[in-house]
């Protein structure tokens, strides 16, 4: 068939076709697109817009097309489009000038009452569709991956960090839960971004709407959204499904990275905290003793690759006049970037702490020599009538003596304790081992054995069934 050219009488420049051709971004929303026009082709049959006969050839050819790039034949750039000219412009016009090579004039009826407008809003809607469910599945994958290293470790203690310097003693299984929560709250933000973003814009045509009986709401429902958009223009001029998905990926890598960076700390020489995985660490070149933890340091680089796609995807949207405009085609890359590198960062951290030894007598050792419990005998004053600012000066100068004559707190006898405040008894000795000071927390949600082996159970019943909760 010969395409007609319609409103152009020459070609675009092949410089100008490279320049804004999309197809290399957006063949992979093949898929969507082709779900899209199967559901608009079977409304525009029921509503009588397109027989039934044309309905059928187009829908046959159409998941045909789905077999051909499956199987990596994409349709050629250079074949003519609708207009003679736009045939390797995107996916949409390359999908439909092979529907038209292959059912001929009557493959020109699918775009009846449809815009590549609204079009590719509904595409991408069905991608943060699929890359969100699995970013889901993804966030509860690494969560199960913590909790199992938890639940191994349940009686190990650490200090505890502030400033990076020792605070208090920990259970490791309470650090290990907070990043837990926190994987817990991204997993929230991307369920909560598909709850707004699974609805249909298809039908708002170019911006307007169409003169055609069609029915939105039925192809909503076949592609199993909830409902639609309604207002037209806004369905086709908004990109901010794209831009709540793109900034869940980036709040999660955010959390990756603080993990990633612990394992990079913890693992080093001085840390000793804990040892990673022979698969999931790389060598050196020229050093033989090396073994560093590559995996963790690419988590946390990447991180910045998707803070740069969420930063990219606003630019993008900034300013930018309603309706649709076709700066909006640049928001492709971030948005495969983004759902990309996310996904592949939560599966690789998963295999990575699933392949973690901690060393229980590295953390203890740490603990001998510090005075991460200078707390508990602040406390312990406390009970026994002092105001916590004496108490707290009073310990703090303790402090400073053991600092000024080296000595650490396991060198302490009862005399010296009595000389720092003459409220301290024989019972105070046994606030210098670490273990009794996480055994008298006892405020929800703290370090306790009681409270984390609490925590331990409610996290496992909560991680067991599906991953949308
Ligand atoms: N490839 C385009 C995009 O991704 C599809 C919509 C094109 N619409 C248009 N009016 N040129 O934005």
């Amino acid at each position: 068939m010969k395409a007609s050219k319609g409103r152009f009488a020459g070609s675009l420049h092949p410089e100008a076709l490279a320049f804004s051709s999309s197809l290399a971004v957006d063949r992979r929303l093949f898929e969507e697109d082709i779900d899209g026009s199967l559901a608009h082709v079977a409304m525009l049959a029921r509503q009588s817009v397109i027989s039934a006969a044309e309905a059928g050839k187009i829908r046959k050819a159409l998941e045909d097309i789905r077999q051909e790039i499956r199987r990596g034949r994409l349709p050629a750039l250079q074949r003519p489009g609708f207009t003679g000219r736009f045939a390797g412009d995107d996916i949409h016009m390359a999908i439909e000038a092979r529907l038209i090579e292959k059912v001929g004039k009557a493959g020109g009826r699918l775009h009846t009452a449809r815009s590549r407008n609204d079009q590719i809003a509904l595409d991408e809607r069905l991608y943060i569709r699929t890359a969100g469910g699995m970013l889901i599945e993804r966030i509860r994958d690494l969560q199960r991956a913590l909790l199992a290293q938890a639940v191994r470790n349940r009686s190990v203690i650490m200090p505890g960090y502030t400033h990076l310097q020792h605070a208090q003693p920990l259970l490791l299984a309470h650090h290990l839960l907070a990043h837990v929560a926190m994987l817990d709250r991204d997993r929230g933000r991307a369920m909560d971004c598909l709850r707004r973003s699974s609805r249909s814009p298809l039908g708002a045509g170019a911006l307007a709407g169409t003169s055609f009986p069609i029915d939105r709401k039925f192809v909503a429902r076949r592609l199993g959204f909830p409902g639609i958009v309604e207002n037209s223009i806004d369905a086709v001029s908004d990109r901010d499904a794209l831009v709540e998905f793109v900034a869940a990926c980036a709040v999660t890598m955010m959390h990756l990275s603080r993990l990633g960076e612990e394992l990079v700390l913890w693992s080093s020489h001085e840390w000793g905290f804990v040892e990673i995985g022979d698969a999931f660490a790389t060598g050196s070149s020229i050093m033989p003793q090396k073994k560093n933890p590559d995996i963790a340091e690419l988590v946390r680089g990447k991180t910045g690759r998707v803070y740069g796609d969420l930063v990219a995807l606003l630019t993008v949207l900034k300013g930018l006049p309603l309706a649709y405009n076709r700066d909006m085609q640049e928001d492709k890359e971030p948005l495969f970037d983004a759902a990309d590198t996310t996904l592949a960062s939560l599966r690789v951290t998963s295999l990575l702490v699933s392949s973690l030894e901690f060393h229980p007598d590295r953390f203890e050792e740490e603990l001998r020599s510090d005075f991460s419990t200078a707390t508990d005998f602040a406390d312990y004053l406390v009970r026994k009538g002092l105001p916590f600012r004496s108490a707290h000066a009073a310990v703090g100068g303790l402090v400073r003596r053991c600092v000024e004559s080296g000595r650490s707190f396991g060198d302490l006898s009862l005399k010296d304790l009595k000389k720092c405040s003459p409220l301290f008894t024989s019972d105070a000795v046994e606030l210098l081992k670490p273990r009794r000071g996480i055994a008298l927390k006892r405020s929800s949600g703290s370090t306790s054995p009681r409270e984390v082996a609490l925590a331990l159970r409610r996290w496992e019943k909560r991680l067991a069934g599906p991953a949308a909760r």
